[in-house]
């Protein structure tokens, strides 16, 4: 069977750069799939769809074709419904469509298999929030990622000063950890590790450090 390496975690314990960096590694595919997430609110929002109606966003996942390119050098792209919406992905209003779709059942549903659909050889990097307890749970490694609230408020607030975004560190504290309480208490896949998932507490270790650490729940 295909070796697949799940990393889960909150939003903001650096799984997006560590997955990639990983895949990169260690020369395996990789599954973003907040994207697929991400791009079906881009989808709906390019339809003009209601986030309440789940009958018109279950009907938008199954219309929408989500293509990747992992080119050897440079970022992930992310192409829509023949358009390349990688810049539209990332926006905030990207971010709260993606949330409210994955709150649907049967849009989760209908995306499983485009997810297993990543398993290919010589192996999978798949990074997301359910990847070790419902999409993967037979992987033979698995990764759940934490950070301090302070830490992970701390990097978002460099991400958006380097944006040119002005923000409070108080605000952005207090933002994640109301997103961390939606996360854990919503009924449709609450954030939660994988019983046999090596939990790596990423609070003051640099980039380098994780990958390591990460590296090792493969190769130890
Ligand atoms: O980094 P951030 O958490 O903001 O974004 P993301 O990982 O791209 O995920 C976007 C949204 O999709 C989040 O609201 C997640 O809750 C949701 N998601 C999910 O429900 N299941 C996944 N496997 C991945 C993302």
């Amino acid at each position: 069977t295909i070796p697949v390496l799940t990393i889960d975690g909150p939003s903001g314990s650096g799984k997006g750069t560590i997955s990639r960096l990983v895949a990169r590694r260690l020369d395996w595919h990789y599954l973003d799939s907040g994207a697929l997430y991400r791009a079906i609110g881009v989808a709906a929002g390019w339809a003009d769809l209601d986030l309440d109606d789940a009958g018109a966003l279950v009907r938008c996942t199954f219309d929408t074709e989500i293509g990747f390119q992992e080119p050897e050098d440079g970022d992930l792209r992310v192409i829509v419904n023949g358009h390349d919406a990688t810049d539209e992905l990332r926006t905030e209003t990207a971010g709260a469509a993606a949330s409210a779709i994955a709150a649907i059942p049967e849009v989760r549903a209908a995306l499983k298999d485009r997810q297993r659909a990543f398993r290919r050889p010589p192996g999978l990097v798949a990074d997301g929030r359910d990847m070790g307890t419902v999409i993967f749970p037979d992987a033979p490694y698995k990764v759940f990622l934490t950070a301090s609230a302070e830490e992970r408020a701390e990097r978002r607030y460099k991400q958006l000063k380097d944006k040119g975004v002005s923000v409070t560190m108080d605000g952005l504290l207090r933002e994640i950890l109301a997103r961390d309480a939606r996360d854990a208490s919503r009924t449709v896949a609450p954030l939660r590790p994988a019983i046999d998932a090596v939990h790596i507490d990423t609070t003051g270790l640099g980039i380098e450090a994780v990958v390591g650490r990460v590296l090792a729940v493969v190769a130890p």
